[in-house]
């Protein structure tokens, strides 16, 4: 048995987000969402399944705070329902929706739990779509007024902002492939929605600053995988280098060096003529804070059908799947390692390489400094069954996020800074396009009666905060 031991001051807490938790979709004077219209559209979710009700956290958030505080978070990432506040996108704000945030921060704060308030997981105002959504310029305007709408009603005791949660799936699953809300198909329309979401973030961090009532740390949540090669052949290590620069570098480049790989594809020279206005990549490069959601890694095999990257993603046999994803525990190391490389190393800023960088140094003459990394989602789902005697026994899980947790410290002592870890989730939820089927909960929930039950993963995570470590 090994030990391993976390620092004094690293966070351990558990994200979610407003849809997927919340319900109450069109209860006090909320708008609809592209969810609420997606959902309610017939075959777009398994089973026809919706989030209307989820599992009612909007009601009953004080007994799932409670529950935070049995499990010991430090801190909880949630997400604002952008229509539950602004029921338009625009306008005049909901007072209703307003409270219930504020509610919800003063339940956490009361409990010494940490709020990390997350503005944009997916749920766009229905009616912004209507006028185009997120592949139209002015949504991220329309975002950075909500930012700093939310900034002043809560920023007197919300530190801890983060823009977007996965903006490269918001954009991609939900204009390129379709199968998230608003559920076009248009490859352009994809990297447009992106480019948006990204200068929104931009947008949003400079009105947040500006109207903070205290200094204010503003992150960014990225999905990142390492890409892998399906053979040694050519066009297979090809094929990775594409879908690593359509993935992982079309995110971390323009918020950590303030440029983008987008014209190394066709589609890329289109949107640098038309939407990519000067000035735009300046105003992203702007991060406190580098979430990062880690599930799984991706495999690619060369294949020319493919739009884009010419590349497709293959599974490769003999390996551990959860049913939606690999499971691969040193990829979050090969990710968190990668950014700390190939983003921090004194050679990317032209100097000579001397000592790592540090948090909060300056990157290079633009004021950018290096942003403090933490995991904000990883986590498994797990068919979880409840025994006899009513334990849930969801060994699985625990073995999950133990041996990520390993492959955490072995990033830290390899010398990236982690600031944290986040689980997916706290409770089980909505899973998007799979409705009620995934379970990643540390709680689990019985979706007749709402009834929350910690899982055995819950009281060994428990445990793991409580003793900043764990024996393996
Ligand atoms: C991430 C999402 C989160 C959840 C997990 C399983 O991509 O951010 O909402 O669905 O996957």
């Amino acid at each position: 048995m090994e030990k391993i031991t976390f620092p004094k001051d690293f966070i351990w807490g558990c994200a979610a987000s407003a849809y997927q938790v919340e319900g109450a979709w069109n209860e006090a004077g909320k708008g609809p969402s592209i969810w609420d219209t997606f959902v309610h559209t017939p075959g777009k979710i398994a089973n026809g399944e919706t989030g209307d009700i989820t599992v009612d956290h909007y009601h009953r958030y004080k007994e799932d705070v409670a529950l935070m505080k049995e499990l010991g978070l430090d801190a909880y990432r949630f997400s604002t329902a952008w229509a539950r506040v602004l029921p338009e996108g625009t306008g005049t704000a909901n007072q209703a929706g307003l409270d219930f945030y504020d509610r919800l921060v003063d339940e956490l704060l009361k409990q010494k739990i940490e709020p990390y308030l997350c503005l944009f997981h997916w749920d766009l105002p229905q009616a912004l779509q209507d006028k185009g959504g997120w592949t139209s310029r002015d949504t991220a305007y329309a975002f950075a007024d909500y930012a700093q709408l939310l900034t002043r009603h809560l920023s007197d005791r919300v530190k801890v902002w983060m823009t977007h949660n996965e903006p490269w799936v918001a954009a991609m699953a939900g204009h390129f492939s379709g199968e998230h809300a608003p559920g076009l198909n248009e490859p352009l329309a994809g990297f447009k929605a992106l480019h948006h979401i990204f200068l929104s973030h931009g947008l949003a961090a400079e009105a947040m600053r500006a109207s903070a009532k205290q200094p204010l740390k503003v992150g960014i949540t990225l999905n990142l995988n390492p890409v892998h090669p399906a053979s040694e052949s050519k066009r297979d290590r090809e094929a990775v280098k594409r879908m690593d620069t359509a993935l992982n570098r079309l995110q971390l480049d323009p918020f950590l060096k303030g440029t983008s790989p987008v014209q190394d594809f066709a589609l890329g020279k289109i949107l640098n003529k038309s939407i990519v206005q000067p000035g735009d990549l300046e105003k992203m490069h702007t991060l406190d804070i580098l979430g990062i959601n880690y599930y799984t890694r991706t495999v690619v095999k060369y294949d020319r059908k493919f739009p884009v990257v010419a590349a497709v993603q293959v599974q490769p046999e003999g390996n551990e799947y959860s049913g939606m994803w690999e499971i691969y525990p040193e990829g979050i190391y090969e990710v968190l390692t990668r950014v700390w490389k190939d983003y921090f190393s004194p050679l990317h800023a032209g100097l000579m390489p001397a000592s790592p960088r540090s948090v909060g140094e300056k990157v290079d003459d633009s004021g950018v400094k290096v942003p403090e990394i933490m995991i904000t989602e990883n986590g498994i789902p797990v068919p979880d069954g409840v025994d006899y005697d009513g334990r849930i026994r969801d060994e699985r899980r625990i073995r999950y996020i133990c041996n990520h947790l390993v492959q955490v410290h072995r990033a830290m002592e390899a010398g990236v800074p982690v600031k944290g870890y986040f689980h997916w989730s706290l409770m089980d939820n909505f899973e998007w396009a799979l409705g009620y089927g995934p379970r990643f909960g540390l709680i689990y929930i019985d979706y007749k009666t709402l009834d929350r039950t910690i899982k055995d993963s819950g009281l060994w995570f428990a445990k793991v905060i409580q003793d900043n470590g764990f024996e393996y």
